[in-house]
């Protein structure tokens, strides 16, 4: 059986992985022609845990193109472009339009199978827009960025939504042999699970993060509060540690557009608003909490430990460190950042200094902020921190320090 994956980012790039290592013949195709060149010398566009391996070690290697319409005429054809938000919030679906498009021209009737996160009634939008040209499902994923491989080869559960029972028992037949659960629904619940998962987790966050606010007044400590809560396993431990905001490029875009949707339908996910306002005041946090302790930030320097929007990844999109280094720019600090991962910033950031290490961005530091939390990070303590820098200022959102 032949696999054909439409664009090779993380989505892209994990399913080919997963594919390939299933011994499945796998096309991935994308129009970005620099990251094809990469890939098909070994290299990834981006750091990835284990994929560089698993692509290697593939039992049938995977074959990168710009050829879309080579990958789309596969057995199955897997749509994983990009889903980024349009200006009101809702999805911008014109990736996802185009692929369509190139597939059903090139192979008419193809199994044409949905893994970008599209927002509920996409699939059946889609199958309108080819003029039926295509046998439309929605499979999305539930990989997350510094695991996408693990969660891509071992899916904590498979979700197949096809109106088609055809295309259903493809789908089927491709998954039961991981031995994942799975659910077998149509087209518009799969990808109203995908939405709701993400908004859950990001309420869970904004959750955590409200409750570290009165702890922090009232002088209770909200990791304490978090493991507490997590020993009861109807609530769960996972993704109750606070920080200065979810960021990435899931979960802020995926809670915008199911909000979208809701408005659109005349049900306003109110739940959702008060998530994404947690989110931004906790964005904001970090900067707050430096006027505070410096009064004006002008020339004063500043020292932000972590750029990636989470650890074990190379990602800076939407990540909370740069909504920081933004504002402090703005009032004209002196800005120093150094991240494990991250080498370099987009040139708007081109004032930043990069350090080569933890220690050596604190030299002369009129404060610390400690913006990812890296394991690297949680090994320093507060009295070493201080004796590097010049000033006294540690803002630790993520309460990484002991
Ligand atoms: C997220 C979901 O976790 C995946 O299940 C989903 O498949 C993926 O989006 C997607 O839609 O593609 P990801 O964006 O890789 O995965 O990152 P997460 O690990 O979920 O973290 C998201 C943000 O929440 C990060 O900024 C992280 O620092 C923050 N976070 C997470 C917290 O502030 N506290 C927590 O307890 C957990």
């Amino acid at each position: 059986m032949t696999i054909g994956v439409l664009g090779a980012g993380y989505v892209g790039l994990a399913t080919a992985a997963s594919f390939a290592a299933r011994g499945f013949a796998v096309v991935c195709a994308d129009i970005d022609e620099k990251k094809i060149v990469k890939l098909q010398i070994g290299e990834l566009p981006f750091f990835e845990e284990g994929m560089k391996e698993v692509f290697a070690a593939a039992s049938t290697p995977a074959m990168f193109t710009t050829d879309l319409p080579k990958a789309c005429v596969c057995d199955i054809v897997f749509c994983c472009v990009g889903t980024p938000s349009a200006a009101d919030g809702s999805a911008d679906l014109s990736f996802v339009r185009s692929v369509a498009k190139t597939c059903a021209d090139a192979a008419p009737n193809a199994v044409f199978v949905l893994k970008s996160t599209v927002p509920p009634g996409t699939s059946r939008s889609i199958l309108e827009f080819v003029q039926g040209n295509l046998r439309v499902a929605a499979n999305p994923e539930f990989l997350r960025e510094g695991h996408a491989v693990q969660d891509a080869l071992n899916p904590s559960r498979v979700v197949i939504g096809a109106d088609d029972e055809s295309v259903k028992l493809i789908l089927l037949d491709l998954y039961t042999p991981t031995g994942a659960p799975i659910i077998s629904t149509n087209t518009v619940t799969a990808e109203m699970i995908k939405y709701a998962s993400n908004s859950f987790l990001a309420t869970k966050i904004s959750f955590i993060n409200d409750i570290a606010n009165l702890c922090d007044v009232i002088g209770a400590d909200v990791r304490s509060v978090a493991a507490g809560m997590g020993l009861d396993d109807r609530i769960g431990a996972k993704f109750l540690q606070p920080g200065p905001g979810y960021g990435g490029s899931c979960f802020p875009k995926d809670v915008r557009a199911l909000m979208h949707l809701g408005q659109s339908v005349n049900v306003p996910l109110r739940i959702l608003e008060a998530t994404t306002a947690i989110n931004a005041d906790r964005q904001s946090l970090p900067y707050r909490m430096l006027i505070e302790s410096l009064g004006s930030l002008e020339r004063k320097r500043i020292v932000v430990w972590g750029l990636a929007f989470k650890p074990g990844t190379d990602d800076i999109r939407d990540a909370p460190a740069l909504s920081l280094l933004r504002r402090c720019m703005a009032d004209d600090a002196r800005l120093v950042a150094y991240d494990p991962l991250v080498r370099s910033l987009p040139s708007e950031f081109a004032e930043i200094e990069m350090a080569g290490s933890a220690i050596d961005a604190l030299q002369n530091a009129d404060a610390l902020v400690i913006m990812t939390d890296w394991p690297e990070f949680v090994d320093f303590d507060r009295a070493e921190i201080l004796k590097a820098m010049r000033g006294n200022c540690v803002i630790d959102p993520r309460y990484v320090l002991r």
